[in-house]
């Protein structure tokens, strides 16, 4: 087991961007946990497949063409050979992507392929189950949280920035009914380890967050 760092939390709370950056500082992979969910949430609305039954989404996500790259200490998602990207971001995978992950199927299915990325790297993981369920012995386990609004506006940001247009009510709705779905479902739900280093990020900037978590890293590494 190689994750050095297991990052959970809510929604647009700074995980994705705080992780990019650690891992770059460390020279480890950074794995987003996320794009795995939305690809396979991306699949089935390509396959109109979003009432299947747990059993036919198994057969379905084993004889998917979706595959699952490290390339230059980053994971990269094709589906029938081409690049997902953007397509993973949009309002409708935003919508639809918790219900996907509270799948037995689905969460399998991923939760193994991203252990076997663990298996021969050292990572800065991201998600909502990493540090409870996927990389229980992480060096370092982190639950990141933001205020609700402050969510929002990162989040519309990021959208515009796609040149999406949403509604800061319509984005702030989507953040906590995910939230919800989250954590409140059966599997593996997001919640805060007990062992976890808590950061709010708030007030943060980018910069603050990645040094904050930094230094906590070397902390565990010294043995402090
Ligand atoms: O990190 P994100 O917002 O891109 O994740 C999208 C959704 O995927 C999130 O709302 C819940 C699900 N997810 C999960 O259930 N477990 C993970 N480890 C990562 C994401």
């Amino acid at each position: 087991m190689k994750c050095v760092v297991a990052i959970d939390g809510t929604a647009s709370s700074g995980k994705s961007t705080t992780a990019r950056l650690l891992a770059k500082k460390l020279g480890v992979t950074y794995l987003d946990t996320g794009a795995m969910y939305r690809a396979v949430t991306y699949l089935l609305l390509q396959e109109d497949g979003l009432q299947a039954s747990d059993g036919l989404l198994q057969k379905v996500l084993l004889s998917s063409p979706l595959e699952f790259k490290i390339l230059n200490r980053k994971l990269y998602v094709y589906l029938d050979g081409k690049l997902l990207e953007n397509e993973l971001r949009t309002p409708e995978v935003d919508r639809w992507v918790s219900h996907v992950a509270e799948h037995l199927s689905v969460r399998a299915f991923l939760v193994a392929k991203q252990r076997e990325i663990g298996k021969r790297r050292r990572l800065v993981c991201e998600g909502r189950d990493i540090g409870s369920v996927v990389f229980p012995d992480a060096a370092l386990k982190v639950f990141m949280t933001c205020d609700l609004e402050e969510r929002t506006r990162r989040r519309k940001k990021e959208l515009i920035e796609k040149g999406i247009e949403r509604g800061f009510e319509e984005v702030k709705l989507n953040l906590q009914k995910r939230d919800e779905i989250d954590s409140t479902r059966k599997l593996s739900p997001l919640t805060r380890t007990t062992d976890a280093f808590y950061v709010d990020t708030t007030h943060l900037t980018i910069e603050e967050q990645v040094e904050l978590i930094e230094a906590e890293v070397q902390k565990r590494m010294e043995g402090k």
